[in-house]
């Protein structure tokens, strides 16, 4: 099943010189890095069949903090809802060599965890164009967005949401919507060659 949903998300991906508008970049292949925090494999699971389709490169950020466990599970949420920041190792990949940068984000407490927050911050300075997306029980990406783009100061080029229920089973919708969001990504590059 895997490789069938690999195979579907790399076969939609052709050739990248048929944009129209949004993220201008010049006669090269665009470069696109995907960060993304998970601690429990949703995010990075999604993040990393975007990272594939797209050729792009891959950072996973590493919140220093334990997060496994009841206990460290309602300090996420309480540092979550805080807006707190966290400490995180440092990146292997500088955002700003990058045309589009793609942040993922599982949902905490109805908003984006310490770990992205903290990759937001440090480097919106470096951001030149941004995809969001998140990874959720429920809640829409729709609400963890604009607060994502406030902290980052950019609009963002697209963004996303996939459930965790619909990632772990590998469902129709959820193979559709990631197909959807790659063509939009896609399509959202305007390549000169
Ligand atoms: C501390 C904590 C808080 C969460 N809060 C929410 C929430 O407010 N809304 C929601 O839909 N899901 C919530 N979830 C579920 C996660 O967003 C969901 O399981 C996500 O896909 C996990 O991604 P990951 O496997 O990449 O860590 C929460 C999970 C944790 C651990």
């Amino acid at each position: 099943m895997w490789f069938l949903i690999l195979f579907s998300v790399v076969s939609i991906m052709g050739d990248l010189n048929t944009g129209n508008s949004g993220v201008e970049v010049e006669k090269r292949s665009p470069k696109i890095l995907v960060v993304y925090y998970s601690s429990s494999g949703i995010t990075e699971k999604v993040g990393g069949l975007l990272a594939v389709a797209l050729e792009a490169d891959q950072e996973k950020l590493v919140d220093k903090k334990e997060r496994k466990g009841v206990w460290n599970y309602l300090v996420a949420a309480k540092d979550a809802m805080m807006k707190y920041e966290t400490d995180i190792e440092t990146p292997k990949y500088n955002p700003a060599d990058y045309d589009l940068v793609i942040i993922g984000t599982p949902v905490w407490a109805w908003t984006m965890t310490p770990a992205v927050r903290t990759y937001i911050t440090k480097n919106k300075d470096k951001l030149k164009n941004v995809v969001f997306f998140t990874t959720s029980g429920g809640t829409v990406y729709d609400k963890i967005v604009p607060e994502m783009e406030t902290l980052s100061g950019k609009k963002a080029v697209i963004s996303n949401g996939f459930f965790e229920k619909e990632v772990k089973e590998d469902s129709k919708e959820m193979i559709d919507k990631l197909n959807k969001f790659l063509e939009n990504i896609k399509s959202s590059l305007s390549v000169k060659i």
